[in-house]
Order: structure tokens, then sequence, then C-alpha cells
């Protein structure tokens, strides 16, 4: 299973990346928007620190413009995927960029029949939103399990990348599914390494040992 920065920080990636987890990274025009840098500037910095695929995501939403951006982006990195939105001007646009051998990440993935739509269009990843799904009542992991049945149905290679993950148990639960790909915060990350009782247990074996360090000096 890949694990990818759902981020356009910096030093969050510097963080992630010095834990040796990190597989590769996600943006999106909000997270690029909060780092106050150009697109360009900020995918350079990323694929500097990342040996693996970085998605940067297209504004445009008629297809022409779609085509010309995505070209554009891909030539930033060799290990830039572009994001291309789920709209009708998107699958337009991901059909013919495609076929040139650009790799396209479609994004706001809701319904497993925009993943099938992506994946016959040549998408190489696909972005379900779990964590939104969630926000308005529905089970956004249900999503993740119907699109990997969907695509083992059919020998789909697009990769399923869980994204808008909010907690550790999203990851789980896409591990257990067989999720190619879990992008998340880094924030989740830390979450994931932590657990009260490898904290507590270190403690205990620590002190133990400094009391056996004074009874063999004694
Ligand atoms: O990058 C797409 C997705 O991961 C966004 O997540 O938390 O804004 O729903 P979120």
């Amino acid at each position: 299973m890949k694990f990818f920065l759902d981020t356009a920080n910096i030093e969050d990636i510097r963080k992630g990346v010095s834990l040796g987890l990190v597989d590769g990274v996600t943006t999106n025009p909000s997270l690029v928007a909060k780092e106050g840098k150009s697109l360009e500037d900020v995918a350079k910095e990323i694929c500097d620190l990342v040996d693996g695929p970085v998605s940067l995501e297209v504004v445009s939403t008629e297809s022409k413009d779609i085509i010309e951006e995505a070209r554009r982006l891909a030539k930033v990195h060799e290990n830039a995927v572009v994001k291309i939105p789920m709209i009708e001007e998107g699958l337009k646009a991901l059909k013919v960029v495609s076929q040139e051998g650009i790799r396209v990440n479609v994004t706001l993935i809701f319904s497993a029949t925009q993943a099938l739509l992506a994946a016959k269009n040549g998408a190489i990843i696909v972005s379900p939103f779990v964590g939104r799904l969630d926000d308005i009542s529905t089970d956004g992991m249900d999503l993740i399990s119907d699109i990997l049945t969907i695509y083992d149905n059919y020998g789909f290679d697009t990769e399923v990348l869980v994204a808008s993950i909010r907690s550790p148990m999203h990851v789980l639960q896409s591990a257990l599914m067989g999720a190619h790909i879990a992008t998340m915060p880094y924030k989740i990350m830390e979450q994931m390494v932590k657990h009260p009782l490898s904290e507590i247990g270190l403690k205990k074996f620590l002190a133990d040992w400094e009391k056996h360090k004074q009874l063999v000096h004694d």
C-alpha cells in the first residue's frame, strides 16, 4: 500500500519524508493557495524532496483549456501527475491527454460510476473523497469497496487513491479493502505512529534499565 501526503506544505513533506513513509504527494488548488506560492514553484520544491508521483491540479473547466494546462503541468517534472476534475469537460480532456501518455489522476470522485468513467477514459489514478461523503452522512468507505470491485471485475489498472482522509480509521479500512494508495495530511501519519501502550511500555523499559544500571554499578 502506498502512502501519499495530501499537502503543499514543504515542512510537513520534509517530516513525512524523514519518516521514510512518503511514496508520493497530492495537492489541490486549496492546498496550494494556503502556501501563498505559485503551483510551479511549489511543484518543483515538492518534486525535489519526494521520489514519487506528485499530483498537480488543473483549474480550467473547458476541455481545450484543461488539455493545454495538463500538457504544461506534465512538463513541470517527470514525476508530475495531472489532476483533472470529474466533469464532462474533464472526461473529454482526459481521453485526449491520456492517449498522449500524460498520467492523469481524476479527482472529485463521489460515485462508483464516476470512477468507472474515469478508468475507461484512461485515468491512472482516481481520487474518491471519503471524508466529504462521511460529512454528508454517507459512508465514504462503501464507495472505495465498490470501486475496487468494479476495477477487479474488468481488470482496470487504474489505482484507487483514497482521498479526503480524516482519521487513521480511514487508512485502516482502506488497507483492509486493498486500496492502492491512501493520501493523508501529515497529522494522520503522526497519529498512526502513536499508541499509548507503546509509550507506557517504553517508559517502563527505560525505567527498569536505569534501575538495572544502578545495581550493576553498586
Ligand atoms: O486533495 C483532495 C482531498 O484529499 C481533500 O481533502 O480534507 O479537503 O476533504 P479534504
